[in-house]
């Protein structure tokens, strides 16, 4: 957080930067496409972070002899800590030997391998079959393919990994680096501390769509329970499943997030910083606006992100996936907790679409602290609005979709190290925008950039799919 000593390893190399992560992206792409397509070994996920060295020698060690027990290139089969508690274990020893690891206690080997969709992994049942390529599609092409039910340009698998994007490998939710669902269905049904039940599969779906996908804000909002899309995406997941072990979820599953001494407060994470950091490392492909490019890139804030009840839109929870994905190709690259954290506040300063449920999340449980787009967040640590929000707005750096330019950015950056509770901004920040059914008929609609664009029905029609969707959103309460 102060200057001195949080200088990002990466700015020494971002001289060569366009070459690296060309390179990286080149090598990743090559590798993703050689498994998909089944071509030589299915090795091991193509680890676009690791060095070349390490990737030629874990294709040479899986082509030799993969699996049967047979030690990494590195050596030994690493073994889990201790008991599998469900939460990421990873490191960067794992990194370099294929992924693969035992559990302490069964003794069986695991390794990280995406597989290709054919005739041999997929159920000889024809409708089964098509069933799971529906879902492989629609995690691919979300938005284009369901688009009376995502209310914004995201697909699942822009933060799942391996979308159709041109850029990235076509192995939908088997990039290790990006959220994997591999073998996560075995975690299901699972309990949820936040509404107190157990929730299955689907309805942690459906609870993607609510938030990642913004369903409040497209036509019809979330898909049915029973829909054809959403047992598609099941039976996908499912799929993914097929090969890693049962009852026991992968230690790849979730994201690793900053713990304990890692975690800067809340109040202390520098957004203004976090620009700097954002117009270095991130800007190049998510744009200065933090637009994207349509089909290529996808958009970080604004209307056609995701809303302001994700995941994505948690301080730590953002922080982990950035510090574990991005730049794209090239994760493991920030080298500390601080400077991550800087740009997940940026990035999470943003105006968004609004999620009407908001204020019933947590409501026995309270908000947590990374929670900054929640009032009750807000007003437990001492804000009057998003405390990220706050000090974009101070420094007067765009909070909307305008650029952020290296000139906005002071010399001095340490100001907005403190909390600054008690300063006040002028001008409208409110998150609640765009495209969302609350802002139907309320003037805030007309700072709208995109009004035309806008697909909402008329109020009253609203508000009864609304309450028809009521009891279908508690039960897809979720994180995601
Ligand atoms: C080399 C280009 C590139 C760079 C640089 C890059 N990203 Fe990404 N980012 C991508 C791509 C491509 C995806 C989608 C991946 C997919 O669909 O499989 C993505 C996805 C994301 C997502 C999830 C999807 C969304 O829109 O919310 C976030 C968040 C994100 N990037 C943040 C960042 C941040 C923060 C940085 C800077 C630290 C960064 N990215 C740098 C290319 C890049
Ligand atoms: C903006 C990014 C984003 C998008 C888009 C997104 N997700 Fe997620 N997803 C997350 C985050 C963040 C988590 C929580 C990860 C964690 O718990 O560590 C998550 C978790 C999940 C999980 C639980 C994984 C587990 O290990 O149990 C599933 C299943 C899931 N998402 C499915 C989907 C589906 C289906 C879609 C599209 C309809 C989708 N996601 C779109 C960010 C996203």
């Amino acid at each position: 957080m102060s200057q001195g000593d949080s200088t990002l390893l990466l700015k020494p190399a971002l001289l060569v930067v366009g070459t690296v992560i060309a390179a990286v992206i080149v090598v990743f792409a090559l590798n993703g496409l050689l498994a998909y397509l089944g071509v030589g070994a299915v090795g091991p996920a193509p680890q676009a972070g690791a060095p070349a060295a390490s990737q030629a020698n874990a294709t040479q060690a899986n082509a030799t002899g993969n699996g049967g027990g047979a030690a990494a290139a590195g050596g030994e089969v690493r073994k889990l800590p201790g008991t599998w508690g469900g939460s990421k274990w990873y490191n960067e020893d794992l990194r370099e030997q294929e992924f693969k690891y035992k559990d302490p206690e069964a003794g069986e080997e695991v390794q990280f391998q995406p597989k290709k969709m054919n005739d041999s992994t997929l159920p000889e049942n024809e409708k089964r079959a098509e069933l799971i390529r529906e879902g492989r599609s629609l995690f691919a092409n979300t938005s284009e393919e369901m688009p009376e039910h995502v209310g914004n340009d995201l697909s699942c698998a822009n933060c799942h990994g391996g979308g159709d994007l041109p850029t990235t490998t076509g192995m939908v939710g088997q990039d290790i680096d990006m959220i994997p669902l591999v073998g996560t269905a075995a975690g299901y049904p699972e309990w949820t501390g936040r509404t107190e039940r157990m929730r299955d599969m689907r309805q942690r779906i459906m609870g993607c769509f609510l938030r990642s996908m913004n369903s409040p804000g497209s036509a019809e909002g979330m898909p049915e329970y029973d829909s054809r899309e959403i047992q598609a995406m099941e039976s996908y997941m499912v799929w993914l499943n097929k090969g890693t072990p049962s009852e026991r979820v992968p230690y790849w599953r979730h994201i690793e997030k900053p713990e304990g001494d890692e975690k800067v407060p809340v109040s202390e994470v520098n957004p203004v910083r976090g620009a700097e950091l954002y117009l270095e490392n991130c800007a190049s492909c998510h744009g200065a606006d933090g637009q994207g490019v349509d089909g290529q890139y996808p958009p970080l804030w604004g209307e056609d992100s995701f809303n302001d009840g994700a995941g994505m839109g948690r301080m730590y929870t953002s922080a982990g996936f950035i510090r574990e994905s991005m730049p794209y190709g090239a994760g493991h690259t920030f080298s500390n907790w601080e400077d991550v954290q800087d740009v997940a506040g940026f990035m999470n300063a943003h105006k968004r679409p609004h999620l009407p449920r908001q204020p019933k999340d947590w409501a026995a449980a309270g908000a947590p602290d990374e929670g900054i787009y929640y009032n009750r967040t807000q007003q437990r640590l001492g804000y009057d609005m998003n405390p990220m929000t706050k000090k974009l707005m101070l420094a007067d750096i765009p909070i909307d979709d305008s650029n952020v330019t290296e000139e906005m950015i002071p010399e001095d950056t340490s100001r907005y190290d403190e909390p600054l509770r008690n300063e006040s901004v002028d001008g409208s920040w409110e998150t609640t925008w765009i495209r969302t059914y609350e802002n139907v008929g309320n003037e805030s609609t007309s700072n709208t950039t995109a009004s035309n664009r806008s697909t909402l029905e008329p109020q009253a029609a609203v508000s009864s799919a609304m309450q028809d969707g009521e009891s279908a959103e508690n039960r897809a309460d979720a994180a995601g």
